[in-house]
């Protein structure tokens, strides 16, 4: 931490510490010295640097400055382009089930405006393509990857692939980071049964949020060669959804104080770094779809406009068995799904939405508003061509075994913490997002486990909104998740890497690690993560 935010954070606890009443149930605790951020504000909350461009401010989270002047105006964005997939990640040919790739990691232009405003955004890019969605990584079970990630960024970075079961050492922990003008070759295999959705992302030491809000994010798929559903040539589409915060010149804005706090939801969702894209589809026909929330920190809450679907798939690829079809779903910052949709010939166009969710709010006092809560498109289907018959879809999809008895059992509790303070006629904020009462801290490991050991996890929530908690390594299983005392058993079987603990809940899960090594666990809400909530631990042989 620079010095002059310690010496601020000292002045902040010595001098007229105004610890904020807050009407609910939020757990204050005492003034701690944790490793935090402070955030300095000038007087009155007006920007003593108001006329800074805001779209340098990705460089820190330690930001005061809301962006400046009009907001984006929405009518001006590209919008109703035909459907792209992503961009695929050139790889050279297979040699013994070893391919190699060249991912840069650069600044790009974007046009995402009708009269041709380009956005300055960071993509992860592939020979000769820049495409905003990123470059895809499209493999199989077993084979090994093999990629130099280049940064060309004016900042370290790391490449994290989240939800695959790589080495430590390839998982792209914060301090492996990749200097400025350097690279770093990852490898790592596709283990067998890892078939499934993941995508990747920065997660270098307090920047994942501010570098991931610039536009990196990328769908990783890992296929089987034996998936019942592709067997029966359903068409398979991969939907990266992002959510990037525009100011009026069309450039990223700057964190605001409400951003930090309760994450950013952005102003324009993307899907493959398109702005409501139209996909064409035969009457009657049913598609795969394989949904990744790929925000900082946007719940989406996903309606085909109310058509059912059917659940095939979550974090970790297939279920058992397909759940039973349902008219919406709630995808969390850094779930993915996968989903059945047919399309009913006699409707002519279907929307695919995000509906209004509430996450919960902490308001700073720092006169930030509560978002109001809209319907947001996010595509739109038309019926094309001869209608066709739609598939049966199959009833067992896939083995997962139930993992068993624990041996241990942990607790994990989320709590957070606000105090604003006023020094010199200078207001600041200090915020703790903590796990276990103790924020982030690199150099600490906060226990062990041992490899192979099956492990309850207690993630419990004592703040006033949502979290999304992600464990690198290695899947577990959902087992309950306890509300006021209650306790609903999850009753499918499902791998998952990320689950949302709302306020006040208690989610019990079950791990073990195949890998030993160090693994982090936080907060998938990337300004959380950033702020303290994340822990990491070691795995023994
Ligand atoms: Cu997708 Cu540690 O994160
Ligand atoms: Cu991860
Ligand atoms: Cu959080």
């Amino acid at each position: 931490m620079p010095k002059d935010k310690n010496q601020l954070m000292k002045k902040n606890t010595m001098e007229n510490t105004n610890e904020m009443k807050d009407t609910n149930r939020r757990q204050f605790l005492k003034t701690t010295l944790y490793a935090s951020i402070a955030l300095g504000l000038s007087a009155c909350g007006k920007s003593a640097d108001a006329d800074a461009p805001a779209h340098t401010s990705h460089a820190g989270m330690n930001h005061s400055t809301p962006p400046a002047g009009v907001p984006f105006d929405m009518t001006r964005l590209i919008s109703g382009a035909p459907f792209a997939a992503p961009a695929l990640l050139v790889f050279d040919a297979l040699e013994h089930h070893v391919r190699a790739a060249a991912l840069n990691i650069a600044p790009s232009k974007q046009t995402v405006t009708r009269d041709g405003a380009s956005s300055q955004l960071w993509t992860y890019q592939t020979a000769d393509n820049n495409a905003h969605g990123g470059a895809m990584i499209d493999a199989f079970e077993g084979e090994t990857l093999r990629i130099t990630a280049h940064n060309h960024l004016p900042e370290a970075t790391t490449v994290h692939w989240h939800g695959i079961a790589v080495p430590p050492e390839q998982d792209g922990h914060p301090h492996d980071a990749i200097a400025p003008n350097a690279a770093k070759t990852y490898e790592f295999t596709l283990d067998a049964d890892s078939a499934g959705t993941y995508w990747y992302h920065p997660h270098p030491h307090g920047k994942t949020a501010t570098q991931t809000a610039m536009g990196l994010a990328a769908p990783l798929i890992v296929r089987s060669r034996t998936d019942p559903l592709a067997a029966l040539g359903i068409p398979d589409h991969v939907l990266l959804l992002t959510a990037l915060q525009l100011d009026g010149n069309a450039q990223i804005a700057a964190h605001t104080m409400d951003e930090q706090m309760n994450g950013r939801d952005g102003n324009v969702v993307f899907v493959n770094g398109q702005h409501q894209p139209v996909m064409q589809v035969a009457p009657n026909s049913t598609h795969r779809f394989r949904l990744i929330n790929a925000s900082n920190a946007r719940y989406m809450r996903l309606s085909f406009g109310g058509l059912k679907m059917t659940v095939v798939g979550t974090d970790g690829g297939l279920l058992a068995q397909p759940l039973p079809a349902q008219s919406e779903l709630l995808l969390a910052p850094a779930e993915r799904i996968e989903v059945l949709m047919t399309f009913d010939k006699k409707l002519p166009q279907v929307k695919l939405q995000a509906l209004p969710y509430d996450k919960g709010w902490m308001d700073g006092g720092m006169g930030g508003q509560k978002p109001i809560l809209t319907t947001t498109d996010l595509m739109q289907f038309e019926l094309a061509g001869e209608a066709v018959t739609s598939v049966i879809i199959p009833q067992k999809l896939r083995d997962i075994k139930p993992m068993g008895q624990a041996s241990i059992t942990r607790r994990i509790v989320l709590t957070e913490h606000m105090q604003m303070s006023m020094a010199n006629g200078v207001h600041s904020m200090k915020m703790d997002f903590m796990l276990n009462g103790q924020s982030f801290d690199m150099n600490r490991i906060d226990f062990s486990a041992k490899q192979h050991a099956v492990e309850l996890w207690e993630i419990v929530n004592q703040t006033d909104m949502d979290h999304p908690f992600h464990i690198h390594g290695n899947h577990f299983q959902v087992v309950s998740i306890e509300q006021n005392g209650k306790i609903t058993p999850i009753q499918y079987l499902a791998w998952k890497d990320t689950v949302n603990t709302r306020a006040g809940q208690t989610v019990r899960l079950k791990i073990a690690q195949k890998h030993t090594g160090v693994r982090m666990y936080h907060c998938h809400i990337l300004e959380h993560e950033d702020l303290g909530m994340m822990g990491q631990y070691e795995v023994l042989a």
